[in-house]
């Protein structure tokens, strides 16, 4: 069952339903969208361990990307560590269904949680990762407002290559235009 917490033009967020741990593990077996998420390129995601990581997100401001038109599953993004002291956070997204990739989903479900981020979750500045051959995210990140803050060189290794780590960041300010 979903819910319509953050409600866009073409997506919504809601909370993880934890019956959707096969399509998740579907995703997540599939190199072609994890060979753009480091460690789970590699990683062994079963059904079992997926409800796991999916009860464990569930807690922590973690998203269901849900198309809002047909209410199908797309996806998941939310903040991978909150740091309310400094008003800091990481952030991650994924969509696992291939065929909403280029569609301006990403985009918007970003814009839904780091708007709430900022205003209910009272963050100053939210940060990602992403590598250097990931052109579609950079390109959704920039168009969200993110700007490259540096790299870690050659952190990635896929097959004969070697990529940069991208860090890119944004301040409340920028998010909303203010400055
Ligand atoms: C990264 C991701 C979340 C972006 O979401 P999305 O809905 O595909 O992105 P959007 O459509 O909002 O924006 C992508 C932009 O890149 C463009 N684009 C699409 N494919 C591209 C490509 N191969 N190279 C360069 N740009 C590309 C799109 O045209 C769009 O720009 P535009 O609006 O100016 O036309 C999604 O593609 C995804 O989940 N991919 C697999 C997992 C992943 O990479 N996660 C991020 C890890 S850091």
């Amino acid at each position: 069952m979903y819910y319509k917490k953050l409600v866009g033009k073409k997506c919504y967020l809601s909370p993880i339903d934890l019956n959707d741990a096969e399509k998740f593990t579907e995703w997540l077996n599939d190199l072609e969208v994890t060979t753009n998420l480091g460690p789970l390129y590699s990683g062994i995601i079963n059904v079992e361990g997926e409800k796991e990581i999916l009860k464990d997100l569930s807690q922590k401001h973690n998203y269901s990307i849900i198309d809002i038109e047909t209410n199908e599953l797309i996806g998941n993004c939310g903040f991978l560590e909150i740091d309310n002291v400094n008003q800091i956070a990481e952030i991650g997204i994924f969509i696992g269904n291939k065929k909403f990739w280029g569609k301006g989903y990403g985009t918007e479900a970003l814009v839904l949680l780091i708007d709430y981020g900022f205003k209910a979750l009272n963050l100053h500045n939210i940060l990602l990762k992403v590598f250097s051959f990931n052109e579609r995210a950079m390109k959704c990140y920039e168009k969200v407002g993110f700007k490259i803050i540096g790299k870690r060189r050659e952190a990635l290794n896929r097959g004969d290559k070697k990529f940069d780590a991208i860090f890119m960041d944004i301040l409340y300010d920028e998010f909303y235009k203010k400055k």
